[in-house]
């Protein structure tokens, strides 16, 4: 028996319903206008048209090394929005997203955080020639030759190998490497191999379509491709998106662990040092300079940056000032207030001379209508159906405390409609919950009225 086992038809995937889940775009139509209600999103139109055009210029590249500032008060969609552009931008666009609190760490600078945070936004696509060797194995001699230490043990010493194309036949020897990964990725007649001409890496693509080998497998037990076209050796081009921070890990595992972890199997330390990053960008800007590799920068998106202290402000200035960035968007939902580490009071609690460098979008406190329309979003997306009177309620609620405790009184009166066996949130099921939770107000209100029996420590 294979071990293969069928699924009962109708089988749901495990939903998560998060936060921000319905957001799917920024809602935009093709003229950058916000429309009304569109891809989850809702009102708060300024922003929206803002954000629409900042993603318009990233995409085109134009943006890079620039900071945006996303500033409002508390649930006016500032993540909201930021999400969406991570959905406009598409998958092929880096975007990193950070919480100002994540910096702090007892094993790791914050510097080094976001530096690394900085790195891991910025694509590298890389357009390599290489000379191969591809074809579809007509034959496969391996030549086998007793171990220098270990005489009853046999290892591949060399292989003669004959390639075919629907073009033309060679036949290449090669040595113990080449021999070694043939059998270590189980080759025989029939696969369509591809073996660098320079490192002599060697990759397995799959069974030729054209060998008979192809009609005996079992569906899905392996890769099909075409029998390859053109010469045998050729040049090759193969194109590949890397992050800058994947290049810096790849250059320092080249270059090993310290001694220290060599004699003492210590861990290797995080942090990777100035020096091979500053290799690593000046191969890039070599590449770039050659023409076989571009960059694409992705975003670096802060939220409750209001978190980060002096010296983090201080270090993204200056990074926004060399040459390879990403775009950075820091969102805050403070008002004047004190840089952190500081007794400098400044708008959001940003350095002003970093404020000045930015473009800043503002989120304004949503009106009724707009509050009921993501109300009813949000029950769709968590699958709750509701009745008129309790959304008009929970609409009231919204717009006399937040949108975000509606939000979450509607998940609770849901639930509170479950344990009655009701598959519809009714006003009674509003009101209940409404009185069991209290909003931020309210929460303020009852410490003001107990503050003295409350215990200070
Ligand atoms: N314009 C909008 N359309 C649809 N949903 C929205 C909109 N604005 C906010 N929301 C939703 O309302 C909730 C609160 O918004 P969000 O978390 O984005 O606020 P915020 O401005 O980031 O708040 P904070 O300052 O506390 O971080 C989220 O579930 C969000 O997805
Ligand atoms: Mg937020």
């Amino acid at each position: 028996m294979a071990g293969i086992r069928e699924l009962p038809s109708g089988v749901s995937r495990f939903e998560r319903v998060g936060a921000h889940t319905h957001i799917k775009g920024l809602g935009l139509d093709e003229n950058l206008k916000a429309v009304k209600i569109k891809d989850g999103m809702v009102g708060q139109e300024r922003a929206r048209e803002a954000a629409g055009l900042v993603v318009q210029m990233i995409k085109q590249g134009k943006l890079s090394g620039r900071l945006i500032i996303l500033a409002g008060p508390p649930g006016t969609g500032k993540t909201a929005i930021a999400v969406a552009i991570a959905r406009e931008l598409g998958a092929n666009v880096p975007f990193i997203q950070l919480s100002g609190g994540e910096i702090y760490s007892t094993e790791r600078k914050k510097t080094e955080v976001l530096m690394e945070a900085i790195r891991k936004c910025i694509g590298v696509e890389i357009h390599e020639q290489r000379e191969v060797y591809e074809g579809e194995v007509k034959s496969m001699d391996v030549k086998l030759s007793p171990h220098p230490y270990n005489p009853y043990q046999r290892i591949p010493e060399s292989v003669r190998l004959t390639l075919k194309t629907t073009k033309e036949e060679r036949t290449i020897e090669a040595g113990s490497s080449i021999a070694q990964q043939l059998i270590a990725q189980n080759v025989s007649e029939g696969d369509v191999i591809q073996i660098d001409a320079e490192t002599g890496r060697l990759v397995n693509l799959g069974v030729s379509t054209e060998h008979s080998k192809s009609k005996l497998y079992e569906v899905g037990s392996a890769r099909r491709v075409p029998r390859p076209d053109g010469p045998v050796k050729k040049e090759k081009e193969f194109v590949y998106t890397l992050t800058l921070h994947d290049m810096d890990e790849m250059v320092a595992r080249r270059r090993g662990g310290s001694l220290l972890s060599l004699f003492f199997g210590a861990s290797e330390s995080r942090e990777i040092s100035p020096d091979i990053r500053a290799s690593v960008d000046q191969e890039v800007k070599e590449m770039v300079d050659q023409g076989r590799a571009f960059i694409h920068p992705g975003v670096l998106f802060i939220d409750d940056s209001h978190l980060l202290d002096l010296e983090a402000f201080s270090f993204l200035g200056r990074a926004l000032e060399s040459e390879l960035v990403p775009i950075v968007i820091l969102a805050t939902n403070r008002g004047v207030t004190k840089i952190r580490g500081t007794d400098v009071e400044s708008p959001f609690g940003f350095p002003l001379d970093l404020i000045d460098r930015s473009v800043i979008i503002m989120t304004e406190e949503y009106d009724k209508d707009s509050i009921r329309e993501i109300l009813k979003i949000r029950a769709v997306e968590e699958k709750v159906e509701i009745s008129e009177e309790a959304l008009e309620k929970l609409t009231e609620l919204g717009s006399k405390t937040s949108l975000r405790y509606a939000v979450q009184l509607l998940s609770l009166a849901s639930q509170n409609a479950a344990s009655k066996q009701r598959s519809k949130v009714e006003l009674e099921d509003v009101d209940r919950v409404g009185k069991l939770f209290v909003d931020v107000g309210g929460a303020a209100e009852y410490l003001r009225k107990y503050e003295e029996k409350l215990l200070k420590h």
